[in-house]
C-alpha cells in the first residue's frame, strides 16, 4: 500500500494532481457553493447575510473556546452560517415588519428551520447531514420548548446549541426592524438568565468565559467575501486572548 508521500510523488510524476489537493479543492468547492447559496439571503432582507457572517464569528470563537476539533469547526461554521437559509421563503414583508407578528405571520416565520434543512439536502451533498441538522435545530430550546421539535437537553446536536447561543447574541446586539440594540454587557446578562431554559448551561458557561467587549470585536471586523469559511486559527485566538485586532480574516 503507498503512504500518503508515496501517492503524492507519483502523481507528481504522472503529471496528475495528488488525492490530497483533490480533497482540498472539493472543500473549497463545497465551501464556494455555501456562501453562494448565503447570497440568495440579501434578496429578502439585507441584514440576513451580514448576520450569518457575524454569527460565524462568534460561533468560531466559542467553537475553540469549547475545544472543538478543526473538523467540527468547519461543519459548524458552514451550518450556523446557513441556518437562516430558510428565511429566502418568508416574505419580505413578514421578515422586516417593524411591529409584532400576527399569529399566521409568526407561523410562517417558525417554518424556516425546516425549509433551510430541506435547501441543505437538496443543494448540497448528503455529507451535509451534520450541517443541515444545524439548520433544522437552532431554535429548539434546552427545556424542549423550542421548534421544530421541542427537543431537550443533548438531544439537540451541539452545533445547534453553540448557533442558538451566537444567533441570539447578534440577535440583541443589531439593529432590527422591530428593536434596537442592547449592549453587549446586556446581552451577555440576557444570555446567562436563561441557561438551562433556552441555552445549554455548559455552552453559556464557554460563552461567558470571555468578556462582552471582546464578543463585541468579533461583530465589526472586516470580512472579505470567499474567505470567512476559513479563518486563520492564529487570529482568531488574538481576538479571542490578545488585544482586539483590526480583521480575523
Ligand atoms: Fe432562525
Ligand atoms: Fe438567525
Amino acid at each position: 500500500m503507498l503512504t500518503t508521500n508515496a501517492m503524492e510523488l507519483t502523481s507528481a510524476r504522472q503529471g496528475s494532481p495528488s488525492p490530497l489537493n483533490h480533497a482540498a479543492d472539493s472543500q473549497y468547492t463545497i465551501d464556494v457553493a455555501i456562501e453562494a447559496l448565503g447570497e440568495a439571503l440579501n434578496v429578502q432582507d439585507s441584514d440576513t447575510l451580514a448576520h450569518s457572517q457575524r454569527v460565524v464569528r462568534y460561533a468560531q470563537a466559542l467553537g475553540r473556546i469549547l475545544d472543538l476539533p478543526d473538523s467540527k469547526l468547519l461543519t459548524l461554521r458552514r451550518g450556523v452560517f446557513l441556518h437562516d437559509i430558510g428565511k429566502m421563503y418568508v416574505p419580505a414583508s413578514i421578515l422586516n415588519k417593524p411591529g409584532q407578528l400576527s399569529p399566521v405571520e409568526w407561523s410562517v416565520m417558525q417554518r424556516h428551520p425546516v425549509t433551510g434543512y430541506k435547501i441543505v439536502r437538496s443543494h448540497l451533498s448528503l455529507s451535509m447531514e451534520e450541517v443541515a441538522t444545524i439548520v433544522l435545530f437552532h431554535h429548539e430550546w434546552y427545556d424542549g420548548t423550542g421548534y421544530p421539535s421541542g427537543l431537550t437537553g443533548e438531544e439537540i446536536p451541539l452545533g445547534a446549541r453553540i448557533c442558538s447561543v451566537v444567533d441570539v447574541l447578534d440577535a440583541l446586539t443589531s439593529d432590527r426592524p422591530y428593536r434596537k440594540p442592547v449592549s453587549f454587557a446586556e446581552a451577555c446578562e440576557l444570555i446567562r438568565s436563561e441557561r438551562e431554559t433556552h441555552f445549554d448551561p455548559i455552552v453559556v458557561e464557554a460563552f461567558l468565559s470571555i468578556k462582552p467587549a471582546r464578543w463585541q470585536a468579533f461583530q465589526v471586523v472586516a470580512c472579505p467575501r470567499q474567505l470567512f469559511l476559513h479563518p486563520s486559527p492564529a487570529e482568531t485566538s488574538q481576538l479571542l486572548f490578545d488585544q482586539p485586532a483590526v480583521s480575523v480574516f
